[in-house]
């Protein structure tokens, strides 16, 4: 049994019977004994899909060509302007699912006063959030989007009446940026500070404070 699986093992295991999915959330560490870890739980019947998150395109396809089973679900960073082209070519050649994280971009870059992404809900009587969801999901993207306030979590359930064309698409195609809104995970300063976050987890943990260093 892997290292990974004991502390995942007596982390986890007590208080799951069974979960939908599991991503490995960094290509960091000892990726590969992380996810044979999963692979093992995944075949003892306590996990039913695996995955993977924050794996670019070339981490990603390392992943799915020499791993036993291949992740279910990469979820990354897409948004309006950062659209992962490469990436979502990739993931269809590899059967491999992409997720959305920041589906709104976290608002950053004004992804919701976008005058374009207004124009077009105008067309359609949704909101700029439901153009963007509809997007992502006429993609065949899963999304993820985070909302404190329940009148915008029942916006953003309200995007399967209609179906933006294919004008549309392409106009909301060419928003992408092709950059991140938020950090690069091939930043070495990154890598660091991901290093110095999981050595305070050892010792202390409060993942409020390790937000605000972004
Ligand atoms: N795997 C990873 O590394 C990773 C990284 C980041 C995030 N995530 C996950 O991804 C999910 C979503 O990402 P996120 O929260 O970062 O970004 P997001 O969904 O793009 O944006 C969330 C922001 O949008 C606002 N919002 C939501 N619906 C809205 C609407 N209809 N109209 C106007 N504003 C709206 C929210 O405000 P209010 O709350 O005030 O409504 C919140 O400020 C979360 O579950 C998060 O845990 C994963």
């Amino acid at each position: 049994m892997s290292m990974a699986l004991t502390i995942f093992e007596e982390i986890f295991i007590p208080y799951l019977t069974r979960a939908d999915m599991v991503l490995l959330h960094q290509p960091f560490s000892d990726a590969y004994g992380a996810y044979r870890a999963l692979e093992e739980l995944y075949d003892g019947g306590k996990i039913r899909a695996i995955g993977i998150s924050n794996f670019y395109v070339d981490r990603m396809v390392d992943f799915a060509a020499f791993n036993r089973i291949k992740p279910a679900i990469n979820q990354v960073e897409i948004h309006i302007f950062n659209q992962q082209k490469q990436m979502k070519e990739y993931a269809d050649k590899y059967g491999i699912r992409l997720e959305a994280w920041a589906p709104f971009g976290e608002g950053r870059k004004g992804t919701f006063d976008n005058e374009a992404v207004a124009a077009i809900g105008s067309k359609y009587g949704k909101t700029a959030a439901q153009v963007m969801l509809r997007w992502h999901i006429q993609r065949g993207i899963v999304v993820i989007p985070k909302s404190t306030h329940r009148e915008r979590m029942e916006e953003n359930f309200n995007v399967f009446d209609f179906n933006l064309s294919e004008e549309d698409m392409d106009a909301l195609a060419a928003l992408d940026t092709a950059s991140s809104s938020f950090f690069s995970h091939q930043d070495p300063a990154m890598v660091e500070w991901f290093v110095k976050m999981v050595e305070e987890r050892k010792t202390k943990h409060d993942s409020s404070k390790e937000k605000k260093n972004w």
